[in-house]
């Protein structure tokens, strides 16, 4: 038996670090499993953060996987403890949070989602992948797929926004990205789709927060994205630290087993989220961090991230036939088997030299300078006010001008503000700057500084307002209640208003903030998600003309945070807002009880947001027109072809971002008033008509109905062609 595992894994090397067939994998991973003692299945099954610290027990094969260590020395020799002290010399899975980026900083995943184009998203991972892997790196806890609806959530920075379709493509890119083709290619960087499921419908947008979410919501809604991305071949998932209906994610086994094994054949590995499995205690789900251990593992969880309880109690939880041998074997063998996959038996160690190389490479600048102008979404360009093209001297002020290390966004460890290009740096290099911050950080009150911006701006032909988030109030555990600009930004804005200059606004932030009062006050305004490492040249790019906008939001902009959560696909209800309704100073005195008419809305903010999911302007315009149906009827196993025609009829060669919707009028459950079902970047020159086409299989507008299958319901459809989620004419059709 040695011989001939020996001789297979010399001709494996005898071609190169090709990838191992899957059979050969499976052969190899019941042959070790079949040598390992019950203590270092539980080890493989053990993950911590750390490196050094735990080398003595990652030599007694005690730890499977290590995160947070990014230092090719440190990854190395933990790794030669793994692979040449342990008995069965088993290398570590080495792992780390590499979410928009590791070196070279992209925008943040709601950023990349705004620019629509997975193709600039999946290179930003696959560049990713080789800058994190350089350092011995080989596993990521990346994309997020959390559908957000509540930008309360501090957390709506590092997914794709409210969409399914939209997350789909995202996650489906970033997979793609971050692990190529051949998995054992070394600079092949596992993914770990998250936080499954339902993480981000935390009730009020609290973060950790119970989620009341029904099945067919979780199926129609939630899923799609895990399930895609499944698809595509993602290597890891993270299950969730909230509940949905009382049951939190790491200790269910109808999501864990039923759904991610049973239905979706997935055979990665699941790895829980920090402490997550250990947290079962404090949601009252578990007695003690043994029960919560029993409860994750027979859930069909494989890995234990830092709760400490799967070392620590699994082998008396075998001994007393809580948890079956066979499942630990199962658990074991989803952990060998991506090891095998990665290739790590055959090529444990990095390049200790590889990683200064790599890090910052023109190319991969050039990449995230593409995908950040890609991002920016302009929100107002009241007089075509940008680009700025005949100003000369420009007043650049506010807290985010020149904010290298905030820019960078939230979880973007290892991202180095000295690399950062802030706005002010670019800027500089197109015009005459008088730089006065007014204000030292965004969430800042002390407005003494506001008095020399305003002096400085009589001295300039235009004032650029940089105002925004500081990177610590989005991401984990970071949630607002308000979603205003912080401090005294507004009054900063006002103030450079009052100057009577031409003003634009650029926002940075981690989230569509309540702007709407600020947007009055501006003649332009930018909105940017933290763009990362080039964002500022970037945005010069667009602030001179030398770029186009072509971002498009990826969640609703709301009026006030008391709207959340809202979202552009949602039921129509029974009672939708028409337009009649009466706003809180209308309302009468001793007005009638039934005199406010009976829909759907705010007494003080109306009904709808302040601007949709998918808008975004250009410095051009686009036309649309022409849009047709190859048929008005159409069978389940048709292709829907709509054509259409799109003009630039502005002066600025540009790029669209073409949005298709359709609504299923009738349903078995009440449906969508529209969902996105496809789009597409279509750049035109100036005066440019170009004839496009969409084809969407019918099969693409099926969801979980009443009866909770996934079928095409006959019937009565909408369908619209255009640049946002509100624009546009409804062409109907049906499905027979
Ligand atoms: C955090 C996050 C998760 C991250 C993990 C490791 O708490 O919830 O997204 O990957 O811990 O840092």
């Amino acid at each position: 038996m040695k011989i001939k595992s020996l001789l297979l894994i010399g001709a494996l090397f005898a071609v190169g670090c090709s990838a191992p067939k899957e059979d050969q994998i499976d052969k190899r991973v019941n042959d070790l499993l079949g040598k390992m003692t019950l203590e270092e299945k539980i080890g493989q099954m053990n993950q911590v953060s750390g490196g050094y610290q735990f080398i003595d027990q990652i030599a007694a094969g005690n730890i499977g996987s290590i995160l947070n260590i990014v230092d090719p020395v440190e990854v190395n020799a933990v790794q030669k403890a793994a692979v040449e002290q342990s008995r069965l010399g088993i290398p570590l899975l080495v792992s780390r949070d590499v979410i928009h980026g590791f070196r070279t900083i992209f925008p943040i995943p709601l950023g990349m989602a705004a620019t629509f184009n997975p193709e600039i998203v999946e290179k930003g991972a696959r560049i990713a992948a080789i800058e994190a892997t350089a350092s011995g790196v080989r596993w990521t806890f990346s994309p997020m797929l959390d559908i957000a609806r509540d930008s309360r959530w501090g957390r709506v920075a590092e997914g794709s926004g409210e969409d399914p379709y939209l997350d789909v493509q995202m996650g489906v890119a970033m997979v793609k990205g971050y692990q190529g083709d051949n998995y054992a290619d070394p600079t092949s960087l596992a993914a770990c789709v998250k936080h499954f499921v339902g993480y981000g419908a935390a009730e009020g947008g609290r973060d950790y927060n119970t989620a009341m979410i029904s099945e067919r919501a979780l199926r129609n809604t939630y899923f799609p994205a895990f399930k895609a991305c499944v698809e595509a071949g993602a290597l890891t998932l993270m299950t969730s630290f909230n509940d949905v209906d009382g049951l939190p994610s790491t200790g269910n086994d109808w999501l864990l087993t039923d759904i991610l094994r049973g239905e979706w054949g997935f055979d990665g590995m699941v790895v829980t989220d920090w402490n997550s499995s250990g947290e079962l205690v404090s949601h009252g789900y578990a007695e003690d961090l043994k029960d919560a251990t029993a409860l994750s593992v027979n859930a069909g969880v494989d890995m234990d991230m830092m709760s400490f309880g799967f070392v620590q109690h699994i082998k008396a939880l075998v001994e007393e036939g809580r948890i079956s041998e066979k499942t630990i074997d199962n658990a074991v063998r989803n952990i060998l088997r991506l090891k095998f996959r990665l290739g790590l038996f055959e090529n444990p160690y990095v390049d200790e030299t590889l990683a200064a190389k790599v890090a910052y490479a023109p190319e991969h600048l050039e990449a995230a300078k593409q995908c950040a102008t890609e991002s920016v979404i302009l929100l107002q360009n009241n007089n075509n006010t940008l680009p700025l093209k005949s100003a000369k001297t420009i007043l650049v002020t506010g807290p985010m001008a020149d904010a290298p290390y905030d820019q960078l966004g939230t979880w973007a460890f290892d991202g180095e503000e000295q690399h950062t290009v802030t706005p002010l740096d670019a800027l500089k290099n197109d015009y005459k700057v008088i730089y006065e911050p007014g204000l030292g950080y965004s969430r800042d009150n002390n407005t003494s500084g506001i008095a020399a911006a305003k002096a400085a701006a009589r001295r300039a032909d235009a004032v650029v307002v940089f105002v925004g988030e500081e990177a610590i109030l989005s991401g984990e555990a970071h949630c607002l209640s308000q979603l205003n600009l912080q401090g005294a930004q507004s009054k900063l804005i006002a103030a450079m208003k009052a100057t009577g200059k031409p003003v634009v606004v650029v926002v940075i932030a981690g989230r569509m903030l309540t702007i709407e009062k600020d947007m009055a006050q501006c003649d332009a305004m930018l909105y940017s998600l933290h763009p990362g490492t080039m964002g500022g040249a970037a945005i010069a790019d667009l602030i001179t003309g030398r770029a186009v906008p072509s971002g498009k939001s990826p969640m609703t902009f709301l009026r006030d945070a008391g709207q959340a959560p809202f979202y552009y696909n949602h039921p129509m209800t029974g009672r939708p807002n028409n337009g009649t309704e009466t706003l809180l100073n209308d309302i009468p005195i001793k007005a009638g009880q039934t005199s406010l008419g009976c829909t759907s809305y705010y007494l003080d903010s109306g009904y709808g947001p302040h601007l949709p999911f998918g808008y975004g302007l250009s410095y051009t315009t686009f036309e649309y027109s022409d849009i047709t149906l190859d048929k008005q009827q159409y069978a389940a196993d048709d292709t829907i072809v709509v054509e259409y025609t799109l003009a630039n009829t502005g002066s600025y060669d540009a790029t669209e971002v073409v949005q298709l919707y359709v609504r299923d009028l009738v349903g078995s459950v009440v449906r969508p008033v529209k969902e996105l079902k496809g789009f597409e970047r279509v750049a035109l020159k100036a005066g440019e008509t170009k004839r496009c086409r969409f084809e969407l299989p019918v099969s693409e507008l099926a969801y979980w109905n009443r009866d909770m299958k996934y079928v095409v319901e006959p019937g009565k459809f909408q369908l619209w062609v255009a640049g946002d989620s509100a624009s546009g004419e409804a062409h109907s059709f049906e499905v027979k």
